[in-house]
């Protein structure tokens, strides 16, 4: 194992919602994404899923129980968030973004339960670095 360089890792491929694994911890991925529009409401039934921005700024629409509406936290750069598990979600990048997000190994981009998928987003487990 080497140090990887969060910068050398995002400067290595140009695609959108198409995240790259840099390492793992014990179970976990550490996947890192450039991210820009809009992504899918999509809810993980088993895992939460962490969020930092490296750069940019990362919407997330939520709809956290029947009944209460939706909400949107905003999460500039060097802000951290983390989607509860069974959580509807929809992350969402006015400008054009960099996230790193931290999940169990093998859990799936758009989650267990999704709307259909927007030719722009990639359902994946994430790639691994070339
Ligand atoms: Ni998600």
């Amino acid at each position: 194992m080497e140090p990887i360089a969060l910068s050398a890792a995002l400067a290595s491929f140009t695609d959108q919602w198409s995240p790259r694994i840099v390492t793992t911890v014990n179970d976990y991925d550490v996947r890192v994404a450039k991210v820009e529009g809009e992504h899918l409401w999509h809810t993980h039934d088993h895992t939460d899923e962490f969020f930092l921005v490296l750069d940019g700024e990362l919407h997330i629409a939520l709809r956290e129980s029947a009944g209460s509406g939706e909400r949107t936290v905003v999460l500039p750069k060097g802000s951290v968030f983390t989607v509860p598990r069974g959580t509807e979600h929809k992350p969402y990048a006015p400008v054009p973004s960099e996230i790193l997000v931290l999940e169990p190994t093998g859990t799936l981009t758009v989650g267990d339960q999704h709307g259909e998928i927007p030719a722009h987003v990639d359902a994946t487990t994430g790639h691994t670095l070339n």
